[in-house]
């Protein structure tokens, strides 16, 4: 596909889908990776004379003007990141992206409010797609983390305007096809996360390709469940248990080992410094539940990446984010990244809670390579088509 080198922008109103489904805080952006990572595109564009216009969506408002999910603060935040003012249109359409865009000088910046107040962008509308490309005389993807998605604004406009990948998007796909293109054996997948449910095609697929898959977070207790084991008060999805045993069965006949925790840290309930205890998977109480893992997983996990050459993470070991509960994730990102620092291990990362449990871990700036995806992290590496991606091919 096309790059950002490739199109010629000057004076030209470029469309810039971007990310910015950032998490917020009291307001403001809690964490601007996704912002700073944007702004080196549309940095470069300005500079080379174009009219910048930034369309993203912000959460899940399913088509409703949900007031909490303006990107203002974002496009504020953005300001910041690129040291220059962004205009803001209060509709993604209409009369105030409009008037917006005519204000517009070579080299501004300006961003339209969130994409999804608009049903029709799921809906990849192709009406509602012609109106947006009307806004633009060129498009740019760089939405590498929405590109699992085909909506009007990360697929459609590929179709109606000369299009090309942004700077993020072409780094993203660059250094995940380096790295796992033809990845050195063996390799580990961590998968973790609340809910096996949302990840069962994800467990599937990667069994496929990878030697084994070390489950952590809430999804191990489903699989200790579905083994024959007393779970307690831990979340738990006790429908999935005949899944979990058939994702296990369908893994061994490709060779991949789907790894369970050997002990567990327990509290009675889920509270930061509430008091805890180790115990074995087989001694779990019944008015406890399951936080963190415990020693013996934690050295396990560390002799499996010793032997392995190429790891993929996505999602936390346990409730990272409450103290003392992080400890079987910080111990896992910092074997890691110390493989990784003595040359044995590549480590590839993505998803939003992971990034964030690996800076926590102060582990992140030694993996190889962190995306800014999570979704869309898990589907590419599955192998999958991203429509996104696909369109810019084409
Ligand atoms: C993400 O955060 O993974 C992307 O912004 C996609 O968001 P979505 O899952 O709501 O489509």
């Amino acid at each position: 596909f096309k790059t950002i080198d490739d199109l010629d922008v000057a004076g030209k109103r470029v469309l810039v889908r971007a990310d910015l489904n950032v998490p917020m805080a009291d307001g403001k952006p809690s964490d601007t990776t996704r912002i700073d990572r944007s702004a080196q595109t549309i940095k470069d564009l300005a500079a080379r004379g174009a009219k910048v216009i930034i369309l993203s969506h912000f959460g899940r408002p399913k088509g409703k003007v949900v007031p909490e999910m303006t990107l203002k603060p974002v496009a504020d935040a953005m300001a910041q990141a690129l040291g220059c003012p962004v205009a803001f249109a209060t509709d993604t359409i209409g009369d105030s992206a409009k008037a917006v865009i005519a204000a517009m000088k070579d080299g501004d910046v300006a961003m339209l409010e969130n994409v999804r107040f608009h049903g029709e962008e799921e809906k990849n509308d192709p009406a509602f797609a012609d109106t947006l490309a009307a806004l633009g005389d060129v498009y740019v993807n760089d939405a590498f983390s929405t590109a699992h998605r085909a909506h009007a604004s990360t697929e459609a406009l590929a179709y109606r305007l000369p299009a090309a990948a942004g700077r993020l998007m072409q780094a993203e796909l660059e250094a995940l096809g380096g790295a796992l293109g033809t990845p050195q054996k063996p390799v580990a997948a961590v998968v973790g996360g609340a809910k096996v449910s949302t990840k069962m095609e994800v467990l599937g697929n990667l069994s496929k390709k990878v030697d084994m898959i070390i489950i952590g977070g809430g999804m191990a207790n489903t699989f200790l469940f579905a083994n024959g084991h007393d779970v307690g008060k831990s979340l738990c999805e006790k429908d999935m248990a005949d899944a979990a045993r058939k994702i296990v069965a369908e893994a061994a006949s490709f060779g991949c080992e789907i790894v369970l925790p050997l002990d567990l840290v327990v509290a009675a309930e889920f509270a930061a410094g509430a008091a805890n205890k180790v115990v074995g998977i087989d001694a779990i109480p019944a008015d406890m539940m399951a936080l963190d893992v415990g020693p013996a997983t934690i050295k396990d996990v560390e002799d499996r990446l010793a032997t392995c050459k190429t790891l993929v993470w996505n999602g936390p070991f346990g409730a990272f984010e409450i103290e003392p509960f992080d400890k079987g994730t910080n111990a896992a990102a910092q074997a890691a990244a110390r493989l990784t620092k003595a040359g044995t291990l590549l480590s590839v990362a993505g998803g939003g809670d992971t990034v964030a449990a690996l800076a926590h871990a102060g582990a992140a700036d030694d993996f190889t390579y962190i995306s800014t995806a999570g979704g869309a992290f898990l589907e590419w590496i599955e192998g999958k088509t991203l429509p996104g991606v696909a369109a810019l091919e084409k």
